[in-house]
């Protein structure tokens, strides 16, 4: 329970009813009371692992009704949990509180895209869109999102705001750090913190904004973003290459960058497992089974640049270089180029699938890391070892049965999941705290892209000092004197 908060009662739900229109109550407690069957997709997180308790969604139509519950919320001291597309992999986005300690604040109906430049390629949009319909919008005009996750057909940018989501296209883009533009955010006292700016340049003070992106809702509610949004290259390619081994990888990435240079717009890892676990789970095998029996690790690269020819032409001669080479110079055992829009697709659906699979074969425990790319390998082989030895890797029942790697090269960012029949505290001890030593061992981050949420605010302070997590505390108190916003979050209490 969260001692600074209180329960939702009924006439808080009169009066959330009274500001929002009645459909937009869900709510155990209103007069046409909600079954609470009906709250449970938003009291439960994508894996299934977190259960919330909350007895109260709404779902504000405006920014001036969001800041009316919220300001009410302040007054009263309940708790909001702020919640986009409900993809988060941290616990973050469904409340943990005591039974209707908080209101889950669903951003879902706020989807208008309110401005578009094609000039300058900045959009403004409602928190609510979602990512993939973001992108929909682009396409006529010529414009893709800087952005591009598995999740995209959930996932609002509201959402990915408030997470700094990374993705499949940070290597090229960037981070939201740099594309957001400005952003509107009801603050906890319920004041409209404008902030929407579409300017390129604005250097008037403290930036204001940067300290929403990232901040998982524990510092007020975004309710619209300006992003600039790059143009669509006219010609996109992609390749999977099948590796012998995952040493491979980074002297791969050092040619592959040498060679494609601006073009290059992703460089994704996944390990042998991982490729097996989808090929199990529907995704079509993309290389002939025999030529890749030896292979242990997977890299799909992606090119987008503006002249077919000359990229088809770069794309070519490095696979040209790369499947040509002998002995100690040979880097990829096979591969291919798409060459249709379809294999395209299937392409990427070998690794952005992934999440999916791990989420059929069991349940996952999700590591999302940043640590230097040539230890990718020895980080996933150590936990493995860690679970073999305390006697859990391969257990049935309610044992591990995997544990795979895959993730962002150019971003130095590692996924090691352990794959289990269930979650369990003899698998969870064996994990934690090891796993956040092993990454402050490497001087890495805990959470390269996910976020903390209620998973790993235990592990914060193995990425930030005493100091850090003191001036952390003191800007969300500043912000959040009373403690309403998604409570129970990033910080510890
Ligand atoms: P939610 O899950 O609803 O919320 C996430 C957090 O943000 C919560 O703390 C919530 O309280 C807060 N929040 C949400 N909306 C707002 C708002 N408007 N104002 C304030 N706070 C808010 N993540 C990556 O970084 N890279 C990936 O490649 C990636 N791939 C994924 C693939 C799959 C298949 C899945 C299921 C998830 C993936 N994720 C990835 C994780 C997740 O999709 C991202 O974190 C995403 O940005 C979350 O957006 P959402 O709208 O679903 O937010
Ligand atoms: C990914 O890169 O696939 C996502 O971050 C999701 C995950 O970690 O499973
Ligand atoms: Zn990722």
């Amino acid at each position: 329970a969260h001692a600074n908060l209180r329960a939702v009662t009924s006439s808080d739900v009169e009066h959330f009813t009274s500001i929002l229109s009645p459909s937009s109550v869900l709510s155990t407690l209103s007069p046409v009371s909600t079954a609470s069957a009906e709250l449970d997709s938003f009291n439960s997180d994508w894996m299934g692992k977190y259960r919330g308790r909350g007895n109260t969604v709404l779902k504000p139509r405006s920014t001036a009704e969001v800041a009316r519950i919220v300001k009410y919320c302040n007054e009263h001291r309940i708790g909001i949990v702020p919640q986009g597309g409900n993809t988060g992999l941290v616990g973050g986005s469904i409340p943990v509180g005591a039974e209707g300690q908080e209101v889950v604040l669903n951003l879902g109906a706020m989807k208008d895209v309110r401005s578009f430049d094609p000039n300058s390629g900045i959009l403004v949009a409602d928190a609510g869109c979602v990512l993939e319909s973001l992108s929909t919008y682009l396409e006529p005009h010529g414009y893709i999102m800087p952005l591009d996750l598995g999740a995209k057909g959930s996932c609002q940018i509201g959402g990915n705001v408030s997470t700094n989501a990374g993705g499949l296209r940070l290597l090229r883009y960037g981070s939201l750090h740099g594309s957001v533009l400005g952003l509107e955010v009801v603050l906890p006292d319920g004041t409209v913190l404008d902030q929407l700016s579409t300017l390129r340049k604005d250097n008037t003070g403290y930036d204001l904004k940067q300290l929403f992106i990232g901040a998982e809702g524990t510092l007020g509610i975004v309710t619209g973003v300006s992003i600039l949004t790059p143009p669509a290259s006219a010609s996109i390619n992609n390749v999977l290459l099948a590796l012998p081994h995952f040493d491979n990888v980074v002297p791969l990435y050092r040619q592959v960058r040498r060679r494609l240079g601006e073009i290059l717009s992703a460089f994704e890892f996944f390990d042998r497992q991982c490729y097996d676990l989808v090929l199990r789970h529907g995704q079509q095998p993309a290389l002939p089974s025999d030529e890749v029996s030896d292979a242990q690790a997977f890299v799909l690269l992606e090119t987008s640049g503006g002249h077919k020819e000359h990229d088809e032409a770069k794309l070519g001669e490095l696979l040209e270089e790369l499947l040509g080479a002998e002995g100690d110079a040979q880097l990829v055992t096979t591969g291919v180029l798409a060459q249709s829009q379809e294999q395209f697709n299937a392409l990427w659906r070998l690794r952005e699938g992934i999440t999916e699979s791990i989420g059929r074969e069991g349940k996952a425990y999700k590591y999302d890391i940043s640590i230097p790319v040539p230890k990718f390998k020895e980080a996933v082989d150590t936990v493995r070892e860690r679970l073999r030895e305390r006697g859990v890797l391969g257990k049935s029942p309610g044992g591990v049965s995997l544990v795979l790697g895959y993730g962002h090269v150019g971003d130095g960012n590692l996924h090691l999941n352990v794959v289990a029949d269930s979650y369990t505290d003899e698998i969870n001890d064996a994990l934690e705290p090891f796993i956040f030593e092993m990454v402050s061992g490497y001087r890495g981050s805990v959470s390269a892209e996910h976020g903390i949420g209620s998973a790993k605010v235990d592990a914060l302070k193995y990425s930030k000092g005493d100091a850090s997590r003191l001036w952390m505390k003191k800007i969300k108190d500043l912000f959040d004197p009373n403690g309403i916003m998604n409570p129970g979050k990033v910080l510890p209490p």
